[in-house]
């Protein structure tokens, strides 16, 4: 009998969201960041760049719990803005050490832990391991939704808010070019760009 059960951490984080409490980091959010991050696996499939390790359960895994402090939270608090990402790294540890092996845990842990880190940290210590970084990419795609951040916001959509929502994304996607990432991603950043 197979010791490890995959799909059952994935289905627990899918609970974990569908139980959380904000808005911005939902279920939804994580089933977006999901279909980006498979997408970016198979961008770099294709390019002959996918470490040999990865596969689809484990950036689903890294996935659906990356936010599962947050969904926890509502609204902001400077911990959670500083914290959360270490917050939930401890969550996944708990909660998943009977159905992942140890060894993938620590891929989806650390990518967990890096995922809110700025863009700076890992130009200056050169340490992006991939999950990581397919982690990385997704979640920041799915965040230069203009949905997702009014929707976050628990308001509608308007004019000032829409304009210095994608000024501060033109600031995130600025530093995409200095950073090793997929075609998938440069693909969607160009298409952002063009759509300002
Ligand atoms: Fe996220």
């Amino acid at each position: 009998m197979e010791k490890y059960d995959e799909g059952k951490a994935i289905e627990l984080g899918k609970i974990w969201m569908k139980n959380g409490i904000n808005r911005g980091h939902d279920y939804e959010h994580a089933s977006e960041v999901e279909k980006h991050a498979i997408e970016i696996m198979r961008s770099l499939e294709r390019e002959g760049r996918l470490e040999k390790e990865i596969d689809k359960e484990l950036i689903s895994i890294s996935v659906w719990w990356h936010d599962s402090y947050k969904a926890r939270i509502k609204g902001w608090t400077l911990y959670g803005l500083i914290m959360e990402a270490y917050e939930s790294e401890k969550i996944v540890r708990r909660e998943l050490k009977e159905y992942v092996s140890p060894k993938r845990l620590e891929k989806a842990a650390r990518a967990i832990r890096d995922h809110n880190l700025p863009i700076w940290y890992f130009l200056l210590t050169g340490k992006y391991p991939q999950v990581s970084q397919i982690l990385f990419e997704a979640d920041t795609i799915e965040e230069l939704s203009t949905d997702r951040f009014f929707r976050s916001l628990n308001m509608s959509r308007n004019r000032i808010f829409t304009f210095l929502f994608k000024l501060y994304s033109m600031n995130r996607i600025f530093w995409w070019k200095f950073l090793p990432n997929s075609k998938y991603t440069q693909n969607v950043i160009n298409e952002y760009k063009n759509s300002l």
